[in-house]
């Protein structure tokens, strides 16, 4: 069995260190190409090091551009390697521009597609990543779903072939990955006391991008930096809109680092009060480190967080976000139903692969 796996920004580098890993201990081949969608060492190569990810086979180098270029550079050298490895199955993880492209190339190669995180679903449906889902899945072989809402999602749009509720890649992860934290010593380097800080991610384009959002959002975490330090590791997409807009007035209290390896996120996250956040991935692992997060989006693939009352959507409210800090304090983990699986997601991909 040959397994093409696609790898491009930074959430997959992470997904790929728990389903590569499962691949290669099964004995199976795999292929790994990384577009190069993210090409920032802090973006992309101290994930291949710090999460001993295998060095990718190839490099397609395709960087940042449009999103018609960034899909489109991506299939046309996607296609090459597809068509000289010749693979049995095409894994192609989350939600990126690296996502979609894969499985377009290999739908139209009559290969398999198995998309890992499959069935996610949010609005604002004119998202990209929200897009980049919805066209992966219908043309998906093999769905694998992190929890048993994306399997209901997938069906009330018809999907129910292939379909797998296999628990959640990011929580292999965690786990695997808990014992090697070290937050006392991490906190240290950063300067931080134990629950006495906000660690913050700001980077999708419908608050980077909308001036009036990215104002809201800056100032919330502003009035917040001024009672409690906030932690705010800067996606270069970020910089970029904070540097355009001449908004460095309102970052001068905040602490702004940049992006940071898979470790010290996690760390940072378990020894924070709270985080406030845009990523998919973050509010989860929030959760997953036994932290409430406040989510800055109208919508979450993750709901079932927000109905347990553990996370909150704020949307852009500069007023929501600032009071929440103080007033949400969720009273128990809603943990009773392993809501994510039981870590052994990548395990289970892999057994459904080899049948
Ligand atoms: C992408 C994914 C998003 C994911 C995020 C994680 C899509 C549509 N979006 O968004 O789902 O949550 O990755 O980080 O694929 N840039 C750099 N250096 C880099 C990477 C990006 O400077 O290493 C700059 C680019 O020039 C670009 C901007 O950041 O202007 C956005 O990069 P891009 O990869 O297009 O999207 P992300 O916002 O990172």
């Amino acid at each position: 069995m040959k397994v093409i796996s696609i790898i491009g920004a930074r959430p997959q580098f992470i997904k790929e260190a728990v389903v590569g890993a499962a691949i290669r201990a099964a004995g199976m081949d795999e292929v790994l190409v990384n577009t190069g969608q993210h090409y920032d060492v802090n973006m992309s190569d101290v994930f291949v090091k710090d999460l001993s990810i295998k060095e990718p086979d190839y490099n397609l180098g395709v960087g940042s551009g449009s999103h018609a270029f960034q899909t489109a550079a991506t299939m046309i050298r996607l296609e090459e390697v597809m068509i000289k490895e010749s693979p049995d199955v095409v894994l192609v993880y989350g939600d990126t521009n690296a996502t979609v492209a894969g499985a377009l190339v290999a739908a139209k190669l009559k290969v398999p597609v198995a998309h890992v995180e499959a069935g996610l679903r949010q609005h604002p449906k004119d998202m990209p990543e929200e897009i980049n889902r919805v066209v992966t899945d219908h043309i998906s072989t093999l769905l694998f779903c992190p929890t048993q809402r994306a399997v209901d999602n997938l069906k009330k749009e018809g999907i129910t072939g292939g379909v797998h509720f296999v628990g959640d890649v990011m929580y292999d992860l965690f786990l695997k990955m808990l014992p090697h934290l070290d937050v006392h010593r991490t906190l240290v380097r950063f300067g931080l006391r134990e629950k006495n800080y906000i660690l913050a991610t700001l980077h999708r384009d419908f608050n980077t991008d909308d001036p009036h959002r990215l104002h809201s959002i800056l100032s919330a975490l502003r009035d917040i930096s001024r009672e409690i330090p906030v932690l705010l590791p800067l996606h270069p997409r970020t910089k970029k809109a904070i540097e355009l807009n001449i908004f460095q007035p309102l970052t001068g209290s905040i602490h702004l680092v940049e992006p940071l390896p898979y470790q010290d996120m996690m760390s940072l996250l378990i020894g924070s009060r709270m985080a406030i956040t845009d990523s998919g991935g973050l509010q989860k692992e929030a959760y997953f480190a036994g932290i409430p997060a406040l989510v800055m989006m109208p919508d979450t693939g993750w709901m079932e967080l927000v109905e347990a009352g553990w996370n909150v959507l704020v949307d852009a409210d500069r007023e929501k976000i600032f009071r929440l800090v103080f007033e949400h304090e969720p009273s128990a983990l809603p943990l009773e139903e392993n809501l994510y699986g039981t870590g052994n997601a990548g395990q289970r991909i892999v057994e459904i692969l080899a049948i």
